[in-house]
């Protein structure tokens, strides 16, 4: 049996609708079976988190191969217990209630998933296909990258097989990255992006899902190009018609201004609903995040996409001119 984790969300609800329409059998692995997909050959099955150990335990019992979506980190953490996660701005309507005005609890992501890694070895999963990221090592620039390197680690130390999947950015979030007066402000320099998109990756890992011959690998998976946040801020012109440009920062000076894209609306959504703006581990992220463009972390172009899925790369011209909703907060 197979078991896809995550169906409620983006990436694992794509990775479950494809399996679906390949007419393979899946067990979906939810918190709330009222949201997960309605797909043909699809059973559901509840456990409340990735460190609900004994409820992921009695989950996963005869599945063999899981794949495993990354747990929220801090930031969508945050937003998920406030009750408005997946939007980038809080909406001007919301009213925190006084259960949402209250400390965002403790939270590791690597803790969630050393908990949901060991239940699985215990219970006789034999392989995981993981979600991790280019730049995933112990020292990577980016600070949430360090947690795909420590879950690795995990899957390999418990012996299980595995197939890591290491993407660059979401093509689909490049938008977002970019502020409401059109610019993109961030400590990238002059480094390159090979900006994949979310559909393209949930091919690749269908593919590594029902083929055989991926155990032990580890692939990168990028667009067909690798761009700098100039060329990037000129795509996002052509596609809205609207003047986009880049003003690169040093770490420093993004840091102490916190004029970094995307760190406003991100304080004033926690003032919002917590009362207090974002802590200096969040301003951090958010820095490490364009400043791992900058390094050349993520410059590298691969051909895992055409190579495992038979189809080209999207580009992020191709992802912008098919999905013009990512980019509304830029149209003026
Ligand atoms: N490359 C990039 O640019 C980029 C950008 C953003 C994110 N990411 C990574 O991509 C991953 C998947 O992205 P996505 O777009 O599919 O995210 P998403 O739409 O937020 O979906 C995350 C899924 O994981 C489940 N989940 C998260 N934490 C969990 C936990 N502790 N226990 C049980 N279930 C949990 C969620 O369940 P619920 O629906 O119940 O919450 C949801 O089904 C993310 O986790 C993140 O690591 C990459």
């Amino acid at each position: 049996m197979l078991a896809v984790l995550g169906s409620t969300g983006q990436l694992g609800g794509r990775v479950a609708a494809r399996l679906a329409n390949l007419g393979v059998a899946q067990r979906l692995i939810v918190r709330d079976p009222k949201r997960a997909p309605k797909l043909p050959g699809a059973e559901v099955v509840q456990a409340s988190s990735y460190s609900d150990a004994k409820g992921m335990g009695r989950a996963l019992t005869g599945v063999d191969t899981l794949f495993m979506v990354s747990a929220h980190d801090i930031i969508a953490f945050s937003r998920h217990q406030a009750g408005v996660k997946n939007l980038f701005v809080v909406p001007e309507d919301y009213k925190p209630t006084s259960a949402q005005d209250k400390e965002i609890p403790a939270y590791d992501r690597v803790q969630q998933h050393a908990a949901l890694i060991y239940a699985a070895a215990a219970v006789g999963v034999q392989r995981i296909v993981y979600n991790s990221v280019m730049s995933a090592e112990a020292d990577a620039t980016f600070i949430l990258a360090r947690d795909h390197y420590h879950t690795e680690e995990l899957i390999r130390g418990v012996g299980l097989n595995f197939t890591f999947l290491r993407m660059c950015l979401y093509a689909d979030r490049v938008a977002a990255h970019c502020s409401n007066d059109g610019v993109i402000r961030g400590p990238a320099g002059e480094g390159r992006a090979a900006w994949v998109t979310r559909d393209d990756l949930a091919d690749v890992i269908v593919a590594t899902l029902t083929q055989s011959g991926h155990d032990r690998c580890t692939y990168d998976v990028t667009g067909p190009e690798s761009l700098t946040m100039a060329e990037t801020a000129e795509q996002l012109s052509v596609a809205t018609g609207q003047k986009i440009t880049y003003q690169p920062q040093t770490p420093h000076e993004a840091r102490v201004t916190r004029s970094v894209s995307g760190l406003d609306n991100y304080d004033a959504e926690r003032r919002a609903l917590t009362g207090r703006g974002v802590s200096d581990l969040e301003v951090d992220i958010l820095v490490s995040h364009f400043h791992q463009i900058a390094t050349g972390e993520l410059a590298t172009v691969c051909d895992t996409v055409p190579k495992l899925t038979g189809h080209p790369a999207h580009s992020l011209a191709d992802y912008l001119k098919e999905h013009p909703e990512s980019y509304q907060h830029l149209i003026r």
